[in-house]
């Protein structure tokens, strides 16, 4: 199988007042395609900063990265937007809907990315939307929604256009077991059609979707296993 992420001994610093902090400290790591891992580790250790430059929503300090095969580092920021609208999917723990479209509109975003003309892209998110149970609330603004149905929402974007990647950060975090339940569904099924899924939690019985497991103490890979 394809590699989809790879990252080459990568490091991220950040200055500040106080001197360097070191986020990420030589993470080297491949991901392939239809691959489902976790990634657990105490706050603070680097998994958002990590889920973050393999999204290219930011960059390392050094190292590389390679995305669905293409190597960021000297991509300009336009085309790292581009590569990111057409592979990676993002699920957060605040969701991050867009407050002023409505769930329909947020879905349908990403499609638009990818030059799918406006009827097919107003089909396609209503079929997601129903895949989510979502249907009835599609003209309804995020605001309107509960937790779990935001979350949902999320996912239907995130998994719109099809992308290679889907990178989830503490995805279940904020929701009931019930409806976290319903979340680890949907990305066994979206892992099942093939996309790769890359999933920080800190419960493990989360982690326990995935079959391979990733642990990540002070900026680095501790543990690395296929169960
Ligand atoms: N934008 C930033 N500016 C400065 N320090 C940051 C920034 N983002 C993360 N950090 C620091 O990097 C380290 C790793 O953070 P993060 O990747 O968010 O950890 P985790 O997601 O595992 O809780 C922490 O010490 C954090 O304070
Ligand atoms: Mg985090």
């Amino acid at each position: 199988m394809e590699d989809v992420v790879v990252l080459e001994n990568v490091r991220k610093s950040y200055g500040m007042k106080e001197g360097v902090v070191e986020a990420l400290s030589g993470v080297s790591l491949v991901i392939k395609r239809g691959e489902y891992a976790s990634i657990m580790g105490p706050s603070g250790s680097g998994k958002s900063t990590c889920m973050n430059i393999i999204g290219c929503l930011d960059r390392p300090t050094s190292g590389r990265v390679l995305i669905d095969g293409r190597d960021t580092r000297f991509m300009s920021e336009q085309a790292l937007a581009v590569l990111r609208n057409r592979t990676v999917g993002f699920v957060f723990q605040q969701y991050h809907l867009l407050p002023s479209m409505t769930v329909l509109e947020n879905v349908m975003l990403p499609l638009r990315y990818q030059g799918v003309e406006k009827r097919r892209r107003k089909e396609r998110a209503r079929e997601i939307l129903s895949r989510v149970s979502l249907d009835s609330r599609a003209s309804h603004y995020p605001a309107e929604l509960s937790g779990g149905q935001k979350q949902r929402a999320a996912i239907a974007r995130a998994v719109a256009a099809g992308p290679k990647i889907i990178l989830a950060d503490e995805p279940t975090g904020a929701l009931d077991s019930e409806t976290g339940a319903l979340v680890l569904e949907l990305f066994k099924d979206v892992n099942e059609r093939g996309a790769a899924v890359i999933l920080v939690t800190h419960d493990a019985k989360v982690a326990a979707a995935a079959r391979r497991r990733i642990r990540i103490f002070d900026g680095k890979i501790a543990e690395d296993v296929f169960v």
